[in-house]
């Protein structure tokens, strides 16, 4: 891999309908398309998408060379674009010096001993959430899991980004993210998106853009002027950057809020969603999980010194990141052609790394469809750094990732203490790829108490 040659060839691909090339296949079914696109066509893909041509790299090493590159040949900042009404101009969507200048001033909050501490609040916020569950329990009513993962994941990243919030704040803040993110993702998969943005917008969505901005500046307001605190923001109120001497201004501030609202929920709940789904099909998994928490917690709430013997509930997690992995794309811009193994990627494209598509690459993953943590216990499985990349890599690598991990480790956790979760009849769960991978229509699920220790 190196900067364009000219010798090398024009990736293959499918060729898709005049003019529309193949969006409606890939909108039709935009993971089936991706999977069999890699399937068919090798490890470099060109897919024409209405007048544009996108690329598709789905080997570790092409993965590698993209994420770790570091001379501003991928740029992330044009093809973020449809994303900004949630993420505005923040760490995620900006590049160059403005991205290292950011990045260093968030350093700070995302310390592990920053983010352990936030185990108590993480498990409090869960315990909540299971008192919720007694009416459903005992009416054997089916509950809604990844809504109820929603509700638990926001009230946790409100409160270690602000300290405490009103359940009126945190509501109103909840609507006006999911109109914001409505919109978001209906222009992800239109062949007209690119000029979605140039039709007036709805009064409800100007709405809801500025109720997210104004929850934002009030709280940085009211931060200023109670001073130095506990939580996110005022760690990134009072982080200054040794290199610039800078700090964050307090646009920029709103916009990283935002920024880390959205990504630091959505993300994590989507994966906790899907842990339940595949436990719901998977009983043996269920047992293992229930004996662990069990054998490690008794009844107590983990604390962050527990987090270690709770291996079991870490492999199940990564495999199942691994097979629905919320980032299921992520994409750069070439700013100058390259050449990737034979194949010629021009300037101004969008390159599309898939961990969807990766995760389940049977040259490293043996029977890649099937449920199975073990594949993450010490010492199994030697295979390419890439061929897993959930949370990305290399310098632009997620800042939130041992974040989202301590606070899946202890939601499964404590849910497995209690509760044995199973689909409710009738319902059916597929993978939804919008900004996240979402089990759509939701998990609608029944749930049982926990009975005592069944043995591995
Ligand atoms: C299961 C949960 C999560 C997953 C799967 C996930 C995934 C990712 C991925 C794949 C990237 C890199 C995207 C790229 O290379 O284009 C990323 C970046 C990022 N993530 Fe996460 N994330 C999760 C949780 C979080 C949390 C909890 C936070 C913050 C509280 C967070 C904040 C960010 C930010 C700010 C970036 C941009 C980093 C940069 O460009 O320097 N994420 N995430």
């Amino acid at each position: 891999m190196s900067e364009s040659s000219g010798v090398s060839v024009a990736p293959p691909g499918p060729r898709g309908y005049p003019l529309l090339g193949v969006f409606p296949s890939a909108r039709k079914d935009p993971l089936g398309f991706f999977l069999e696109s890699a399937r068919t066509h090798g490890d470099v893909v060109a897919l024409p998408f209405g007048m544009r041509r996108l690329y598709l790299l789905s080997h570790p090493d092409h993965i590698k060379y993209v994420l770790q590159e570091h001379d501003g040949l991928f740029q992330k900042g044009p093809a973020a674009a449809r994303i900004k009404p949630l993420f505005g101009e923040s760490l995620t969507t900006v590049d160059g010096d403005d991205w290292s200048r950011r990045r260093r001033l968030l350093r700070p909050a995302f310390q592990p001993q920053r983010l352990v501490a936030a185990v108590p609040t993480i498990a409090a916020m869960a315990e909540e959430m299971l008192g919720r569950w007694r009416s459903p329990l005992e009416h054997g009513r089916p509950l809604d899991v990844f809504a109820e993962m929603i509700g638990v994941t926001r009230a946790i990243i409100l409160r270690i980004l602000f300290g405490d919030v009103s359940e009126v704040d945190a509501w109103t803040v909840g609507q006006a993210f999911t109109t914001t993110a409505e919109r978001v993702n209906r222009e992800l998969w239109s062949p007209l998106g690119w000029l979605f943005r140039l039709l007036p917008s709805s009064a409800r969505y100007d709405r809801a853009e500025r109720c997210l901005d104004e929850f934002m500046t009030r709280r940085i307001d009211e931060a200023r002027r109670r001073g130095p605190g506990r939580d996110l923001l005022s760690t990134m109120l009072a982080a200054r950057d040794e290199e610039t001497d800078g700090r964050f201004d307090d646009a920029a501030l709103a916009d990283e809020l935002k920024a880390l609202f959205v990504a630091g929920h959505t993300t994590t709940a989507s994966g906790l969603a899907w842990v339940w789904y595949v436990l719901s099909q998977n009983s043996r998994a269920r047992r293992r999980l229930q004996n662990e928490v069990r054998a490690v917690l008794g009844t107590r709430p983990p604390t962050a010194d527990d987090l270690p013997a709770l291996d079991y509930t870490r492999t199940v997690i990564e495999e199942t990141l691994r097979l629905y992995p919320p980032t299921w794309v992520t994409a750069r811009t070439t700013s100058r052609a390259v050449d990737i193994g034979e194949y010629h990627i021009p300037a101004n494209v969008i390159v599309l790394l898939s961990p969807y598509v990766t995760h389940r690459d049977p040259r490293f993953w043996e029977d890649p469809d099937r449920f199975d943590p073990d594949r993450f216990s010490p010492g199994r499985g030697i295979r390419p750094r890439y061929a897993y990349f959930p949370f990305g890599g290399g310098p632009r690598a997620c800042i939130g990732s041992l974040l989202a991990l301590i606070e899946m480790q202890v939601i499964v956790a404590m849910m497995a203490q209690r509760y044995e979760l199973t689909l409710a009849p009738g319902s059916r769960v597929d993978p939804h790829p919008g900004i996240v991978l979402e089990p759509y229509p939701g998990v609608r699920a029944i749930l049982h108490p926990t009975g005592p220790g069944t043995g591995s």
